[in-house]
């Protein structure tokens, strides 16, 4: 079992790196959660009007979640399910870092990277419907919301059905995270993708 605790704090430790805030302190921007809508993340960092940055900060977000999964697998080859576990634990400590009081992010760009880091393909999915629905509503939170939708359908669809059933208990989690998107969504006042809103 000391094989699972270290995956956990292994996924813990690096989820929990807060890239937006750190980028945007960085780069002399302030606290990224002092505008828009307060989250750390990229969406939000976009909304600095810098959007290197926010491009970076999707980047790390997303990576840290890969680096999770891929350095447990590298280190633990002969724990079963280790990597998933510091997947997990990477999504948990983005969201819950122990470093900002337990508030962090709502955990999208970590969400896709738990997934590269265990089934890539279903990346492709995500992608693909992110990017519509972005395209045609310009709200990053509608996109997200139907993406992490669609993966766990896809990945049962595809027979994966213990990763579609963690991921669908993820989703539940983000979509909790942006219950103040949903609302904003329904009442017509989420803000569009690059807007200060
Ligand atoms: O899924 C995108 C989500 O993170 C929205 O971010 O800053 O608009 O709450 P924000």
């Amino acid at each position: 079992w000391i094989a699972y605790l270290v995956a956990a704090l292994v996924g813990y430790g690096l989820g929990s790196i807060p890239f937006g805030l750190l980028l945007t302190r960085a780069a002399g921007l302030g606290d990224v959660r002092a505008i828009g809508s307060g989250n750390i993340g990229a969406t939000n960092v976009l909304r600095t009007g810098n959007k290197k940055l926010a491009a970076a900060t999707l980047l790390l977000d997303l990576l840290k979640g890969t680096a999770a999964v891929l350095l447990v697998r590298f280190l633990m080859p002969a724990a079963p399910e280790a990597d998933t576990l510091a997947g997990v634990a990477a999504f948990l400590g983005h969201l819950f870092p122990v470093w900002l009081g337990f508030r962090g992010g709502k955990g999208v760009a970590t969400y896709i990277g738990v997934l590269l880091g265990l089934f890539w393909p279903a990346v492709l999915i995500f992608a693909g419907v992110w990017i519509v629905i972005a395209y045609f509503s310009r709200y990053s939170s509608l996109a997200a919301l139907v993406a992490t939708v669609v993966v766990p359908l896809a990945l049962w669809g595809l027979g994966e059905n213990i990763l579609a059933a963690m991921f669908a208990l993820l989703t539940v989690i983000v979509w909790v995270k942006h219950r103040a998107n949903i609302r904003r969504l329904l009442e017509g006042t989420e803000g569009k993708i690059g807007h200060k809103g």
